[in-house]
């Protein structure tokens, strides 16, 4: 039994949908990443979870009952707390009173309640922050008040955590020691929503993630599945994944040296009609004429440019949803280079393909991308879209 089902959740302000049609669950001792760009969404799956906002529709069930309906301070009582992804300490109170605050529900019971006091010390112990209790939060560093935040939630006891974006303005030290933490926590049968906006992040500590986009979900697995249309494909053979819609245009090209351009295009195409396969020959040889009037030649003889729209030729006429290119660009003069332009232009605007374009030549790259993942040495730096990629690491990289 699910500890949190979350049912065709919905959130609408005015126009914008940021939440559309979410389910999920979170099971109980598990923790579930939940993964998406700026705006995707997810701090409002918090809020709304939490009661902070009220669903446009949609159930959220916690250990099977309906919650929706219910006040922030019940859900509390339930077991549900939050570290919101803003800290807004209160200054003038001690990282104890802020933490004993966060308690009470009414704060002006502050005074009555003598075990509040324990609880909140317990709470700033088990984070390492008993010998901070009594300094201001002003006095702490930015991480010692993150965990300050994390205390407030613990200090509830709930049995589900929901820790937005935790690693935020931390350094690599402070990521590590808190992923730690987290890691911990679980141990201890909290279950635990970690939110960030990179898979990256919380690979090593998630059990599940789930993935959204514009307040959608585009995805769910464990860390290191590749997701296609909502399914794994991780353990899918080639043709498997071929025949699902994804087609891969190697950088080492990868043709049949002694067949000619025409052999090379149908290879693949036997099973098909006569005139399906004729339907599809003129198509690409529409989008490369040059291949068009060298159909008879070997495709050894072709020069490399020429190869390289062969190799793209020969992903396109299966008529793929997705397109993966390993640098096509790869030692073309800029003459090539603009055909191949002209080519992703059709399969993007008259063909509807996704293209997954893996490429070092940046200003190809810019022509070519609403997204952009940027990799440096095996790490992902950058997750954003192209308007976002220009203004924040554009100009650094094209310089
Ligand atoms: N109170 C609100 N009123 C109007 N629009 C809102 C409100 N809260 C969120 N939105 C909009 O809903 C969308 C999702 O916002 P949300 O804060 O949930 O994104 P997020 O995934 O948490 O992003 P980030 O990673 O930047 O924190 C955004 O387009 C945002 O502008
Ligand atoms: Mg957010």
């Amino acid at each position: 039994m699910p500890l949190l089902e979350v049912v065709n959740l919905e959130k609408r302000f005015g126009g914008i949908y940021a939440a559309n049609n979410v389910n999920f669950e979170v099971n109980e001792h598990e923790i579930l990443g939940l993964i998406g760009p700026n705006g995707a969404g997810k701090s409002t799956i918090m809020h709304l979870i939490i009661g902070l906002y009220k669903p446009t529709s949609g159930i959220i069930k916690f250990e099977s009952k309906e919650i929706q309906h219910l006040s922030i301070h019940e859900r509390i009582k339930r077991g549900i707390a939050v570290m919101f992804q803003h800290s807004r300490p209160l200054s003038r109170q001690t990282v104890l009173e802020n933490i004993k605050l966060a308690i009470l529900e009414d704060k002006f019971q502050l005074f009555f309640k003598k075990d509040v006091e324990e609880q909140a010390m317990q709470a700033a112990k088990k984070l390492g922050l008993e010998t901070m209790a009594h300094k201001y939060p002003s006095e702490l560093p930015f991480g010692e008040v993150r965990k300050m935040e994390l205390a407030k939630a613990l200090a509830l006891n709930p049995k589900l955590l929901l820790l937005d974006e935790p690693f935020a303005g931390l350094s690599h030290l402070e990521v590590e020691e808190f992923s730690q933490l987290i890691k911990e926590l679980k141990e201890e049968d909290f279950s635990i929503v970690l939110v960030d906006h990179n898979v990256k992040a919380v690979k090593n500590i998630v059990d599940r993630i789930v993935a959204i986009h514009a307040g959608k979900i585009i995805a769910c697995g464990t860390p290191d599945e590749v997701i296609w249309q909502g399914k794994s494909i991780k353990h899918l053979k080639t043709a498997d994944i071929v025949n699902l819609g994804i087609a891969f245009v190697p950088e080492t090209r990868e043709l049949f040296k002694y067949m000619s351009v025409e052999e090379n295009l149908t290879l693949a195409l036997q099973k098909l009609k006569k005139d399906e396969i004729k339907h599809r020959l003129e198509e690409v040889y529409s989008i490369f004429p040059r291949l068009s009037e060298r159909k008879k030649q070997p495709a050894s003889t072709l020069s490399g440019g020429e190869q390289q729209m062969l190799t793209i030729a020969r992903a396109l006429v299966q008529k793929p949803k997705m397109i993966v290119l390993d640098e096509p660009t790869l030692g073309l003069a800029p003459v090539v280079l603009e055909d191949i332009s002209k080519a992703l232009e059709y399969m993007y605007r008259q063909m509807n393909l996704t293209i997954l374009l893996g490429e070092q030549n940046l200003y190809f790259a810019l022509k070519h991308s609403d997204r952009v993942y940027l990799l440096e040495h095996g790490n992902l730096i950058c997750d954003c879209t192209m308007d976002e990629f220009l203004e924040r690491i554009g100009e650094k990289y094209l310089a």
